[in-house]
């Protein structure tokens, strides 16, 4: 409506006296270049960009979560070319890059970055760029890390971090690179994450006023954290949601997620009820045995509960004008999990993802959850989790 009043009056030429001209054109530049500012400030994520991120692969233990440190021997080596053409040639579409906090910012009370390793960061972000891969760089700080949060220095050190951080990866293409604020921010929930988020969303805006913001709902990114999260005003970003449900299976035998998964072993997806009672018999506690029921019972490892889990979400874009959601997380881990049963499990989990449009990316490459072996120095793609993932 604006824009045809504007025309409509400039039309006026001859009809006005110089100072009216003068202060027309005045209003039309700061409207003109408002205008402008605004659309490239806050656009609205185009359907292009948002594509890059369909089919993802997580990097894990490379820059975040490594056992055998960060020196620059292992950090250049540990994924290559070849990894990256290996992806691409399997029409990945991104990879996802944890960056641990402590990597780039300098400790003490100042505000700094690690210059000389976020450059070299930045370098091998850009070679994934040139292979046409998009990246994700996901904040991914390590528990303890996490415990400098909510409070007030905490947050604040964050928040001012995240804005010469942004600054920093602002000169890398937007159509490419995605920022993730912070990976499963747990304890934090509800209206402190909130809080913290929209400060940290308007730190890397100024930092970085092009690029698509990754978001999350707080907690662990769970569906269930979704449910009373209000989305931002800013329309250039994505909420990511995290998908290991139920988890009782996808982290059988894992050590630092829950106890009770870690007594279970030989869990199959999906489960018949005699199938279910097999493998409670197999669990180390009675506990760990009930639960196996129970779930069973519930019907969680079953196709049809994965649907329900994921209308909830679906139904949570609807009420929140059709908002984007990036499954930043999904996996199951390998150790004592029957192979064709997390084929069927991812099978299962990224169709149903992709009926709902959503983009994803599986956790993890070549980690405990991996979709690829690592031999004598060759990486090759398992090739029943190819099929299960849509990329044969
Ligand atoms: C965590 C990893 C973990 C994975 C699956 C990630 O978000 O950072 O440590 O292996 O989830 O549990």
């Amino acid at each position: 409506m604006s824009d045809i009043r504007l025309y409509d009056a400039s039309s006026l030429g001859g009809c006005l006296s110089t100072n009216v001209k003068d202060v027309w054109r005045v209003v039309l530049v700061s409207m003109f270049t408002a205008l402008i500012f605004t659309r490239s400030y806050s656009a609205e994520l185009t359907d292009a960009r948002y594509t890059k991120l369909n089919y993802g692969i997580n990097l894990s233990h490379w820059y975040a979560q490594s056992d055998n440190g960060y020196d620059e021997e292992r950090l250049s080596s540990y994924t290559t070319k070849s990894d990256m053409k290996l992806m691409r040639g399997k029409g990945f579409t991104h990879v996802r890059i944890p960056l641990s906090p402590s990597l780039v910012f300098t400790d003490g009370p100042g505000i700094g970055l690690n210059k000389t390793r976020v450059a070299l960061f930045k370098s091998r972000v850009q070679s994934f760029v040139e292979e046409g891969l998009a990246v994700v760089v996901d904040l991914h700080p390590s528990e303890s890390e996490k415990r400098e949060l909510g409070n007030q220095v905490g947050d604040t050190r964050l928040v001012d971090r995240w804005n010469i951080l942004s600054k920093e990866l602002s000169t890398l293409n937007p159509e490419f690179v995605f920022l993730e604020v912070l990976n499963e921010p747990h304890p934090l929930v509800g209206s402190a994450w909130h809080e913290l988020q929209g400060r940290l969303l308007t730190s890397i805006r100024s930092g970085a006023p092009d690029h698509t913001i990754v978001l999350n709902p707080g907690g662990w990114s769970g569906v269930d954290d979704f449910e009373n999260f209000k989305p931002y005003t800013d329309r250039n970003v994505v909420y990511t949601m995290h998908w290991y449900g139920p988890i009782l299976f996808t982290h059988q035998g894992a050590s630092w997620s829950w106890n009770i998964a870690e007594q279970v072993a030989g869990l199959g997806w999906p489960v018949t009820q005699e199938a279910a009672e097999a493998a409670a018999l197999k669990a180390r506690s009675d506990e760990a045995r009930n639960f196996v029921r129970q779930h069973a019972q519930d019907g969680q490892f079953q196709k049809n509960w994965i649907e329900q889990q994921f209308n909830k979400l679906s139904r949570w874009q609807t009420q929140n004008d059709g908002a984007r959601v990036y499954v930043g997380e999904f996996g199951a881990y390998r150790k004592v999990s029957p192979a064709l049963d997390r084929f069927r499990w991812h099978r299962a989990s990224r169709e149903a993802f992709e009926a709902r449009g959503w983009g994803w990316s599986v956790w993890d490459f070549k980690g405990g959850f991996g979709v690829a072996n690592e031999l004598n120095g060759k990486t090759t793609f398992e090739p029943k989790m190819m099929e299960a993932l849509g990329r044969p």
